[in-house]
């Protein structure tokens, strides 16, 4: 659905994208998952056709690339750097943006009537989006993208300055999106977002793809050992195993066990396996 090829790209003397490579399967919701300057927002502005890439390929799907007008068409994003007009209003912003996808009079309102619905903005569509907080902003910058009912969305870090309230809505319309058959690509460096939401994550570090894969089989393959705890009235007994349920089988059979305890390895185990770094640095 979305074939990206060996992209590279250099800003002066900083590479951006060093050879990066990703195939986005139609449907699902693939994660772009990196610290941050690890090259996700340089992805996505050259998937959508914002940024020319040094070399390499794009494919929307049927060989369409970004600089087909009818091909950009099919594709909706909502840009890390929110874009709307703080001078005009919620509806007047998508009016506007409904425009330049060339929407008619009804087209225009009966979308964003229904979008800012959807968005939980009905309520404020005639305030300015001045007196907006990041959450609101951010809610209706998704708005935007999807006026044209695009089949395939790139969200690029969402979630960003958002309060808890205004995240659960926007991971909630990645689901729906994902659920209506769109292809979602969504970047975050959160990696509890990644391991909860998508159905296939990349890591991507410096320019490059380091792993790929739906997050059990990164976890499974990346993340190294569980680690199960025994408590018991002597104390706890702390095990690593790669078989945590056989090991906790075994030893629940034993005397005098009050409690256990299972912790999986998870996406940030496997970001540390592959870098030696933490995505929080
Ligand atoms: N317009 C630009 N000019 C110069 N450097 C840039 C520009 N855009 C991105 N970069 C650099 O390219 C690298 C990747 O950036 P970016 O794609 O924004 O990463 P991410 O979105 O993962 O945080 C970073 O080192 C960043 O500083
Ligand atoms: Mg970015």
């Amino acid at each position: 659905m979305l074939r990206l090829s060996n992209l590279h790209k250099r800003f002066g003397q900083v590479v951006a994208l060093g050879g990066l490579s990703l195939h986005i399967p139609a449907g699902c919701i693939f994660g772009l998952l990196g610290p941050n300057g690890a090259g996700k927002t340089t992805t996505i502005s050259i998937a959508v056709g914002l940024l020319a890439p040094d070399s390499g390929e794009v494919d929307l799907g049927h060989g369409g690339t970004p600089e087909r007008a009818e091909v950009r068409r099919r594709i909706g994003v909502a840009p890390q750097a929110i874009a709307l007009y703080d001078d005009l209003t919620a509806r007047e912003n998508l009016d506007f943006f409904a425009r330049l996808y060339g929407l008619s009079g009804p087209q225009r309102r009966e979308r964003a009537d229904a979008l800012l619905a959807r968005v939980g903005l009905s309520d404020r569509a005639d305030h300015r989006v001045k007196g907006f907080s990041g959450g609101m902003k951010r809610r209706l910058n998704l708005a935007a993208a999807l006026l044209h009912d695009p089949p395939i969305v790139l969200l690029d870090e969402p979630t960003a300055g958002v309060d808890p309230q205004s995240r659960n809505a926007i991971l909630e319309m990645a689901r729906s999106l994902r659920d209506e058959g769109r292809t979602v690509v969504y970047t975050t460096h959160y990696m509890e977002e990644a391991q909860r939401l998508c159905d296939r994550v990349a890591i991507i570090d410096r320019g490059r793809v380091l792993a790929e894969g739906t997050v059990e089989q990164l976890v499974g393959t990346l993340g190294g050992s569980s680690v199960v705890t025994i408590q018991t009235d002597e104390g706890d007994t702390r095990i690593e195993t790669a078989d945590p349920v056989g090991e906790l089988g075994r030893r629940l059979a034993a005397p005098g066990v009050r409690g256990v305890r299972v912790e999986r390895p998870d996406l940030e185990a496997v970001f540390l396996h592959l870098t030696g770094r933490s995505l929080r640095d």
